[in-house]
């Protein structure tokens, strides 16, 4: 059986990748101008890299004999990140989903740190693999779009 803080701490990170996955599907959904097609693509492989990343949480806390959340009610509760409620504009979509990426991170690295003082080394491998993920799109979002607008 996994440390309960642990798992709370994975559930939490679900909580918010969840959330995170269906705003960056308003994002592909709703973005407009001149870089459509790119921003409209870039959103879904986000949305794509988090769907995987929700799963891989969900299974990890099963997988240390814990309950991963299982409902959208669960999750909106113990997320961070906000629903997207507002209408954006290309440049606002990008600030706020570096914004979001930065917040996943730094949660990430404060749950890895709670695993590693748990013992818990798989699940501090997982997540130090997923902190590199978000990092590196962190990178390539900033890199692509930082100047969009
Ligand atoms: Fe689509």
């Amino acid at each position: 059986m996994g440390n309960p803080t642990v798992i709370e701490h994975l559930n939490g990170l679900l909580a918010d990748t969840v959330v995170y996955y269906y705003k960056i599907h308003n994002y592909h959904w709703f973005v407009k101008g001149h870089r459509f097609k790119e921003l409209h693509e870039t959103f879904e492989g986000l949305y794509e890299n988090a769907h995987q990343d929700l799963d891989d949480l969900a299974e990890r806390v099963l997988t240390i004999g814990g309950k991963p959340l299982g409902t959208l009610a669960e999750c909106l509760k113990q997320a961070t990140i906000a629903e997207e409620t507002e209408p954006r504009d290309a440049e606002a979509m990008i600030r706020l989903t570096l914004s979001d990426l930065k917040t996943r991170a730094d949660r990430v690295r404060a749950a890895a740190d709670v695993s590693d003082e748990h013992g818990d080394r798989g699940t501090t491998a997982m997540l130090e693999d997923l902190i590199q993920r978000i990092e590196k799109t962190s990178w390539m979002l900033e890199s692509a779009f930082g100047d969009a607008g």
